[in-house]
């Protein structure tokens, strides 16, 4: 990455107590709960920290407290900053142990105040013992709930609940890649499997006949059907559920199969039953974009059976982390 500082679109923050029970907000140490306070990490974007701080300094101040993860007490679990870096657009969804944060008109309207960006402001609650960082449940306090982004010409809108790539600038990248590997002519029925919010598939779109697209997270698909609009694709379709039963209905149920397909799964990788089921419909490509190559490798292993592949490509996705993503290409043999 050219610039490889600020660049994350979405800074995430535990917020609890540290040893004295003041309030403290930052990073988790690694391997453990402890937080280091921290109010300038560079890789997060400079207005999204900003945001953090004024939030955490209107909680110091008015005495609104921290979550204890032994007793479950306290209030505030997560400070999440999102912004689209084409659109400036920001969202703030603050994660609540439950749903009466103390000042919270007065915290509205510094935040808003302070930032005009902030075009939405959620309160999530999270009352479970977990380390999920969301509850199911969402209050939307300011604003619309959501906000808007670029990738390439396509526009998407975003949800606080729903998965967006973190480093939008390498993201192009990536899925130029990917389009690059799938080699589309416009006659193609494509998958776009663990689409998020549809955002590969629709960057595709333009070159394929037909796009269907799979993902868990039903608010994502809500997003992902209304980013087709938004983008004026007719020829796309977004289906709740986890692939690796969706895949199998959508096959035996509607006979439908695809010419090539993107599969994008979190960190753990695909699911064996997907893998299995793709390598009976045998797509004649398959690009397998991954954030772990561990997992990347195991499943490329699995598929080994009928798939070359052809090319694989790294992209610096998480600078001045530990982490990367990849873009690997498959072809069935023969
Ligand atoms: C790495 S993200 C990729 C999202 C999207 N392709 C993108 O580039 O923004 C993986 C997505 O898979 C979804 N997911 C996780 N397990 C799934 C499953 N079993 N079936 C369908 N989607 C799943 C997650 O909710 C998440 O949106």
């Amino acid at each position: 990455m050219e610039n490889p500082k600020y660049y994350r679109n979405k800074l995430v923050y535990p917020v609890g107590i540290d040893e004295n029970g003041d309030i403290s907000m930052g990073v988790f140490a690694s391997r453990s709960h402890r937080i280091i306070n921290i109010n300038n990490c560079q890789i997060q974007n400079e207005k999204s920290q900003k945001i953090a701080n004024e939030i955490f300094e209107f909680a110091k101040k008015n005495c609104i407290s921290g979550y204890n993860e032994k007793d479950m007490s306290g209030l505030l679990r997560h400070i999440i900053v999102r912004i689209g870096i084409k659109t400036n657009e920001i969202m703030v969804t603050i994660v609540v142990n439950k749903f009466d944060i103390p000042y919270e008109k007065e915290l509205i309207r510094e935040i808003t105040i302070n930032n005009p960006e902030v075009k939405a402001i959620v309160k999530n609650l999270n009352n479970k013992n977990t380390n999920v960082i969301l509850g199911k449940e969402n209050k939307v306090i300011y604003g619309e709930g959501y906000i808007y982004d670029y990738l390439g010409d396509k526009r998407f809108k975003i949800s606080p609940m729903s998965f967006y790539q973190v480093n939008p600038i390498q993201t192009e990248k990536l899925y130029k890649k990917a389009v690059e590997y799938a080699c589309l002519t416009g006659n193609e029925t494509i998958f776009d499997l663990y689409c998020g919010i549809g955002t590969i598939g629709i960057f595709a779109s333009d070159k394929a006949k037909k796009l269907i697209g799979i993902e868990t997270v039903s608010a994502a698909i809500n997003d992902a059907r209304e980013n087709a609009k938004l983008n004026n694709i007719e020829n796309a379709e977004f289906i709740v559920g986890n692939v690796e039963e969706e895949l199998p209905e959508l096959i035996i149920k509607r006979d439908i199969r695809a010419d090539v397909v993107f599969l994008d799964p979190p960190r753990k990788g695909c699911d064996r039953t997907a893998i299995d089921t793709l390598l009976k419909i045998e797509p004649k490509k398959i690009v397998y974009i991954s954030c772990n190559p561990a997992t990347l490798a195991r499943d490329l292993k699995l598929f080994d059976e009928k798939y070359d592949l052809k090319h694989i490509s790294i992209c610096d996705m998480f600078p001045g982390t530990g982490h990367v993503e990849c873009c690997s290409v498959l072809y069935l043999k023969n």
